[in-house]
């Protein structure tokens, strides 16, 4: 009987846990997406290009859900002025599924986990 609950309980944890995997899934799919976009013609991980360095952006948003929607929304439509002058080109082509993944690629690039 005790080792029944035991188990149970640790079965728990690796069910309540799966959060965590889920997102490295994500941010690995995002990673894959900016690879093959046009993203890497203004952006680097971790220096400035034409647009700021992934990593930079990352340190200034928290990665909350509300930001994954307001970035996956910015690099559909893209946009100018939080940055500089310099504009970013729409994406119209991705799905906003797709962007947000990409979105929470660039916000886990300074090591910050989910919120
Ligand atoms: C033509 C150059 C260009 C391309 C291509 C480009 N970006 Fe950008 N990106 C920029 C610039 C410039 C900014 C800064 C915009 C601003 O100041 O509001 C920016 C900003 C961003 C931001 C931060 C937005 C914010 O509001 O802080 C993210 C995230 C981003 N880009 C992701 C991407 C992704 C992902 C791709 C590929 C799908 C991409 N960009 C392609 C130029 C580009």
């Amino acid at each position: 009987m005790r080792t029944q609950l035991i188990i149970f309980i640790v079965c728990l944890m690796a069910y309540t846990s799966c959060g965590k995997p889920d997102n490295a899934r994500l941010v690995e799919e995002g990673r894959v997406l900016v690879e093959s976009n046009d993203c890497k013609t203004c952006h680097h991980p971790t220096n400035k290009n034409i647009g700021p360095a992934h990593k930079t952006v990352a340190e200034k948003y928290e990665y909350t859900d509300a930001n994954v929607k307001m970035l996956a929304e910015k690099i559909i439509k893209g946009g100018s002025g939080t940055w500089g002058e310099m504009a970013m080109n729409p994406h119209p082509d991705l799905k906003q599924e797709d962007a947000e993944k990409i979105a929470r690629y660039v916000l886990s690039l300074d090591g910050e986990q989910p919120k």
